[in-house]
């Protein structure tokens, strides 16, 4: 499902992928009586199920094989270089799901989190593969609260001139989606949902907690 600026590059798409089992295994992970292990494997089983539509856009081009009965013209794809970006911590919960698709992609980490009291994202880390500048990046991180990490995030990572910039999260807030649209209208989002709304933690609600720490079991 595109809900906005589908055809309108002022603005980037928001795709809710709304797959039964996407939405299923979310319903999953945002109750409180999952544990780490069992949440850990969700998240790992949704990215890949989303990582499918992500790269739906992914060009072919037609070679030419050989089946044990004649050659033939098959499509395979065009050897788009593709980098995956987890926002560390907790988009590292969403790497190997995503990688199991695209075992060829490189990956770069950069690691935010949000300071408890402005909920402004704090950098502490970045290491990205040196070729960014050929490659589609996907960017990734299970929650969308503010916008302000993965905001960051993206422009840390426009520095080194990617080819394109998609970003994949589980859950986002209609203000994250804002942020997001308002900084890096080039930047298409792909969810699993768009809850209601922040609190005045600017947790999103109903959401699910707080996904690093329901990732690894801390507090
Ligand atoms: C969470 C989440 C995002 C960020 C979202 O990370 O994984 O990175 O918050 O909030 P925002 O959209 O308002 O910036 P957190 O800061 O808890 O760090 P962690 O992953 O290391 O736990
Ligand atoms: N970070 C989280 O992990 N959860 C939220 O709801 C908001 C920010």
């Amino acid at each position: 499902m595109i809900l906005k600026g589908a055809n309108n590059r002022e603005m980037g798409t928001v795709t809710v992928i709304d797959h039964p089992l996407v939405q299923h295994k979310l319903a999953l992970l945002r109750d409180k009586n999952t544990g780490p292990k069992e949440f850990r494997e969700l998240v790992d089983e949704i990215s890949t199920l989303m990582a499918y539509e992500v790269t739906r856009d992914l060009p072919l081009e037609e070679v030419e094989i050989e089946t044990p009965m004649q050659k033939t013209r098959v499509k395979m794809l065009k050897g788009k270089k593709i980098g995956v970006v987890p926002i560390l911590r907790a988009g590292l919960g969403m790497l190997d799901g995503v990688l199991k698709l695209i075992p060829a992609a490189k990956v770069g980490h950069i690691g935010i989190y949000r300071d408890p009291d402005t909920f402004e994202p704090v950098e502490y880390y970045c290491k990205m593969p040196t070729d960014v500048d050929e490659r589609e990046l996907i960017v990734i991180d299970p929650m969308l609260a503010t916008g302000g990490s993965a905001s960051a995030a993206i422009s840390f990572v426009k520095e080194r001139n990617p080819k394109g910039i998609k970003l994949m999260c589980l859950i986002a807030a209609p203000e994250g989606v804002e942020r997001i649209q308002k900084d890096h209208p080039d930047v298409d989002i792909f969810t699993a949902s768009v809850d209601e709304r922040l609190d005045e933690n600017a947790y999103i609600i109903p959401g699910l907690g707080d996904a690093g720490d329901r990732l690894y079991g801390t507090k």
